[in-house]
């Protein structure tokens, strides 16, 4: 990567090296975040055109995460990568992204880059190289196998019986090679062999060379995937109501040489102070998520991802992941690329519940629990999933497998520009966008929201303003109160000298809740509610002091945040 350059300091941080625990990071889905050139696909010029939105006079977040942005055929929308070193002209130059760096750095916000190393699309020259012939240097820089034997009819038969997570077997024939090569995700996304000797120092050598163009973080794509059991044997099989379901994935991720892998990872990281990357988990479960956390090192679980919205299934999943994680630092994730967006989800799960309600709510949990909020793009707004008609869609796994024995869930539908205000292409371009919007835009957008003092977007803003001026939000303990009204969640955030109490209505009706107040003689103050008037209820009621016995009249999914000082 040819661009030697001196690096911007970020200027006047809210946060020092810690910023990664301290700080709340937005995931920044590239192609739909603002489109400056009237292609209809969002890019990086749009991005710096939009940072002011985001930095501390905006919405006030401390990180943006950059979903790919390397060439790439787009059949997995950009997680199908041809070229990890350099930027796809269709989001801008290398020059638009160093200017990037430059200027949200000079904002006081740091950048993570998402960095897809398990596999490549079929179209880099690593695979061009290697499906060719079984000499040459990268010969063994994919996973390439033998076949077990061959059918009736001369058919060569897979290695074992590893299949695509996106539909269909895992093995493909490459006539040229007379071999199968693997790949867990499409048939163009070929997997990369760590253990092949150069593998690991060119994927490190990636990871560098973003980091000394001044990238603050990696998120590691389907980390745990990266190494395969070195014999390929066979997965052992089970019941389940899916292909996929039917295997218990022993071999084709996990492997228990990969701490160390990740460690040698992670020591590249940690060369500079303040760096830090974040692991997304493949397929697993929160206590694999927690045993592979470390200092500066999170690693993203979906135990909120996959909760419904009732009051006893969000304490559950709250006392779960604080058993499991323990000491170390949970990330918190209600929406991503890969997820219906949690407005929607959340609110399927209610009566006819009112969805910005719902999507306030959140909120309030996603900026109080104990972790590292990451906040989708969109999600600010409640924006909801849009119906995105079969023709439209661009998800391959969504259309190209219909079986009974395969479930997937369009993508484009949590994808969608982002609105920014009222009129063709929503602010978002001049063109005809990559994909429809919001049917809602006219009215759900940043402009509109940011005029109404009650939007979800408000809500944000003072929760994540709430959050940087409190060391309890922060750091602090998280304690979570017994069951007492049914419907209300409630836990404590506690930093020794300051301590906050969050109350959460999960219930289509409205409730009076009975304030804990405990044995400290300290009174509560109302710092933020979600219902109310237009400034939340916040101002009218700080002044209100509530002690033992006091209770406060929540609405239906309304959150409160109290704190409690001195
Ligand atoms: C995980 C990414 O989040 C998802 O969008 C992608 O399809 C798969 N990895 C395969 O790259």
């Amino acid at each position: 990567m040819a661009h030697p350059r001196s690096v911007t300091a970020v200027r006047s941080p809210r946060f020092g090296d810690d910023w990664w625990r301290r700080g709340v990071i937005y995931q920044i889905y590239p192609r739909s975040f603002a489109d400056s050139n009237g292609d209809g696909v969002g890019d990086l010029p749009g991005i710096i055109d939009h940072l002011d939105y985001l930095g501390p006079d905006g919405l006030g977040v401390d990180a943006i995460w950059l979903s790919p942005i390397y060439p790439s055929p787009g059949l997995d929308v950009g997680y199908d990568v041809s070229d990890h070193t350099t930027v796809d002209p269709v989001f801008g130059s290398d020059a638009d992204f160093d200017r990037l760096i430059e200027e949200a750095h000079g904002r006081g916000m740091r950048v993570i880059l998402d960095l897809v190393l398990n596999h490549t699309s079929d179209q880099h020259r690593w695979f061009q190289a290697s499906r060719q012939s079984r000499s040459g240097p990268y010969a063994d820089w994919y996973l390439w196998r033998d076949p077990s034997g061959y059918d009736d009819d001369g058919h060569p038969l897979p290695p074992n019986n590893w299949l695509s997570f996106f539909g269909g077997p895992g093995w493909e024939w490459e006539p040229a090679r007379e071999q199968f090569y693997f790949h867990t995700f499409l048939v163009e996304q070929p997997e990369l062999n760590w253990r092949a000797p150069g593998v690991e120092d060119a994927q490190f050598d990636i990871a560098r060379g973003w980091l000394d163009r001044g990238v603050d973080g990696l998120r590691l794509d389907v980390f745990n995937a990266f190494l395969k059991d070195a014999d390929v044997r066979s997965n052992p099989v089970r019941d389940g109501t899916t292909a996929w379901g039917r295997q218990e994935h022993r071999y084709d991720r996990d492997q228990p040489d990969f701490p160390d892998l990740i460690g040698r990872f992670r020591a590249i990281v940690d060369e500079v102070p303040g760096r830090m990357s974040v692991g997304e988990l493949f397929d697993g479960t929160i206590d694999r998520a927690a045993g592979l956390t470390e200092d500066r090192h999170l690693v993203f679980d979906w135990g909120l991802t996959t909760m419904p919205w009732r009051a006893a299934a969000v304490r559950d999943t709250i006392e779960l992941r604080e058993g499991l994680f323990g000491q170390r630092w949970p990330s918190s994730v209600m929406s991503n690329h890969d997820q219906p967006r949690a407005a929607t989800r959340l609110a399927q799960t209610g009566e006819a519940p009112d969805t910005d309600a719902v999507a306030r709510g959140a909120a309030v949990l996603l900026m109080t629990l104990r972790g590292t909020p990451f906040l989708y793009y969109g999600e600010e707004l409640g924006l909801r999933d849009v119906e995105i008609p079969a023709i439209e869609c661009v998800d391959p796994p969504a259309y190209r497998f219909t079986s009974a024995d395969f479930t997937w869930w369009d993508r484009s539908r949590c994808r969608t520009p982002l609105p920014w205000s009222p009129g063709a292409g929503a602010g978002f371009t001049n063109g005809r966008p990559w994909l429809r919007l919001n049917a809602d835009a006219e009215t759900r957008n940043v402009a509109g929201e940011l005029a109404d003092a009650g939007s979800v977007l408000n809500t944000y803003r003072r929760l994540i303003q709430l959050r940087a001026s409190s060391r309890a939000l922060q750091t602090g303990t998280l304690r979570l109160l017994p069951a007492g009204d049914d419907d209300v969640v409630a836990f404590v955030r506690d930093a020794g000298d300051e301590a906050v109490l969050v109350g959460l209505n999960i219930g289509r009706t409205s409730c009076s809740w009975a304030v804990p107040t405990g044995n400290d003689a300290r009174p509560w103050r109302v710092a933020l509610r979600t219902h109310g008037d237009a400034s939340g209820g916040a101002n009218a009621e700080s002044a209100v002091e509530l002690r033992q016995g006091s209770t406060l009249e929540l609405a239906p999914d309304e959150g409160v945040v109290l704190v409690r000082t001195g």
